[in-house]
Order: structure tokens, then C-alpha cells, then sequence
């Protein structure tokens, strides 16, 4: 049902609702490229280990500026597109282009690729991301399939929703999981701990979240883990560790993760690759 809101005129007009909005993208995108299974967010640092994988002659990409229920990114490394990329056998949706809560976005709006994706037909949403890590064994450069999360943003996207009772006991596919790890050597798994921002953690919050069970620390992917679950598909999250969480390392700066990723981008790709192969 839509909302209704007042206009100057005393008369009432509808207002779109998260979700209208979010169907009425994926009309969009499902026109101008088709319907994908599988979609892929691209976080921090991931955008050139995607396009190792993907294959010459997928349709000319949409910017999201073109889409009225995108909100445009304000980050350096998160161009606003999707695309379809042929994976091998496998049309790939490509997001690239994320929002975050620090950047003043609502929770419906740093959902909403996902829930586009969802209603363009995907079953799995591959999250992908750059995290601090909480173990000083696990360094910059190592990608870790995320186990399970804490979302500590305080936010959820299914807030106001009287359906929004979704079971996470298997947010992270378990069974995705082991063949991923089965397939790819020396990988391990983590909990993502998912914060607001934009500062960086304090020692003590490291300390406190390593007590609470985190592995991993980072800004963006809990809230679009929930949406997708919330709307029936598999979510496998992938995190490229890009430093070592405050109190385990000297200093944490933004340019210094973007570079990490240029450097990881062999192992990303091979991640990335062995989750598609499962598909
Ligand atoms: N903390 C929070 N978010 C992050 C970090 C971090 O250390 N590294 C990359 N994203």
C-alpha cells in the first residue's frame, strides 16, 4: 500500500514505498538486462578482481544515477553501476556502487541494490567487502568468507515491517560455505561485525567486539545480508582484510585500504571464481 504525504494544495499524493521503489528498479533493470540468478555486490577494493572474471559482450551498463531509487555514492572506489558480466556459462549482475549508513543513507537506502537484485531474480547475493581484522594472524590481503555477523549498526532494513521475523540462524549459507572452503586452499572464516561509522573503532570497541565473538570489522554488508534473506535468497559474504583493527596496528587510513585491494586482487578473483562455480 502506498503512503500518502501532504502536498501544498491540501490534497494527499502517493508516496512510493521502499519496496514499490525497489520494484519498480528492478522493472528497469530486468528490461534494459535481463534476469539474473546470481548477484554480486562490489565493496571497497573488489571492482578490477571482478572484471578478471568476466567475459567481453555483456549488455552496455546502467548508471544508478538513472535509477530514481538509488542514492548516489559519496565514497572515492564505489561508482554507481550494474551491469550483467557473463561469467563463464553464468550471467553475472554486477553492483557497483554501494551506500552506507555513514554517509547519511537510511537503512531502506543502503538495501536497496539488494533488494533490486532480489526482484530482478537473484536466489544468491554475493556480498563483498574490506574489513579490519580482529586477529593479528589474519593480515592485510587475506580474503575471509564471513561465517555469521553482528550487527551492531543498530539499523535494521525490516524496521516498520509486520513480515520482518526472518530466521538467521543460516544467513551465510553453510553449505555454500563448505564447498567454497573445500574448493579454495588456506581459507578461513570469520564473524563480520558490522558498525555505523564513518570513525574508525577505539581499542577498547576492538577489545570489546574480539570479546563478543568478531573476527572481522567493517561498515557496509549486515544490513544487505538481512535484506536478502528477508527476500528468500542464499547470501555469501566475502571480506578482503585491509588492515588490522585498531590497538593491533599502528594507524588505519582510507587510502591505504584502497591499495590493499590493488594488491590482494589474484586471490580475490580466485575467491570469487570458486563462488560462481558452485552456481
Ligand atoms: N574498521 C571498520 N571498517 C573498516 C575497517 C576497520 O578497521 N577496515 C576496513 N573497513
Amino acid at each position: 500500500m502506498a503512503a500518502t504525504a501532504a502536498v501544498p494544495n491540501c490534497q494527499t499524493a502517493a508516496v512510493p514505498t521502499d519496496l514499490e521503489r525497489a520494484r519498480s528498479d528492478a522493472e528497469a533493470v530486468t528490461a534494459r538486462l535481463g534476469r539474473h540468478r546470481v548477484a554480486v555486490v562490489l565493496g571497497t577494493g573488489w571492482a578490477e578482481a571482478f572484471a578478471r572474471l568476466g567475459g567481453a559482450g555483456g549488455r552496455p551498463p546502467i548508471a544508478t544515477s538513472e535509477l530514481p531509487g538509488f542514492t548516489p555514492p559519496q565514497v572515492p572506489g564505489h561508482a554507481g553501476s550494474i551491469a550483467s558480466v557473463p561469467v563463464g556459462d553464468l550471467d553475472v549482475l554486477v553492483l557497483g556502487g554501494r551506500t552506507h549508513l555513514y554517509e547519511g543513507s537510511s537503512p531502506a537506502e543502503v538495501v536497496h541494490p539488494v533488494r533490486v537484485a532480489t526482484l530482478a531474480g537473484a536466489e544468491l547475493v554475493v556480498l563483498t567487502n574490506a574489513a579490519g581484522s580482529l586477529r593479528a594472524e589474519v593480515g592485510p590481503g587475506e580474503v575471509v568468507v564471513v561465517s555469521d555477523h553482528l550487527n551492531l549498526t543498530g539499523a535494521s532494513p525490516l524496521t516498520g515491517d509486520p513480515d520482518g521475523f526472518v530466521d538467521l540462524s543460516d544467513l551465510y549459507c553453510g553449505r555454500r560455505r563448505a564447498a567454497l572452503t573445500a574448493r579454495v586452499g588456506g581459507l578461513t572464516e570469520g564473524v563480520y561485525a558490522g558498525v555505523a561509522g564513518p570513525q574508525f573503532e577505539t581499542p577498547a570497541e576492538i577489545r570489546a567486539l574480539r570479546t563478543l565473538g568478531a573476527d572481522l570489522v567493517g561498515m557496509s554488508t549486515v544490513l544487505e545480508a538481512i535484506a536478502a534473506a528477508h527476500a528468500g535468497a542464499e547470501v555469501v559474504g566475502l571480506s578482503l582484510v585491509t588492515n588490522l583493527a585498531a590497538g593491533l596496528s599502528t594507524s588505519i587510513d582510507h587510502e591505504s585500504i584502497l591499495e590493499v585491494g590493488h594488491a590482494a586482487t589474484d586471490r580475490m578473483s580466485d575467491v570469487l571464481e570458486a563462488v560462481l562455480a558452485d552456481v
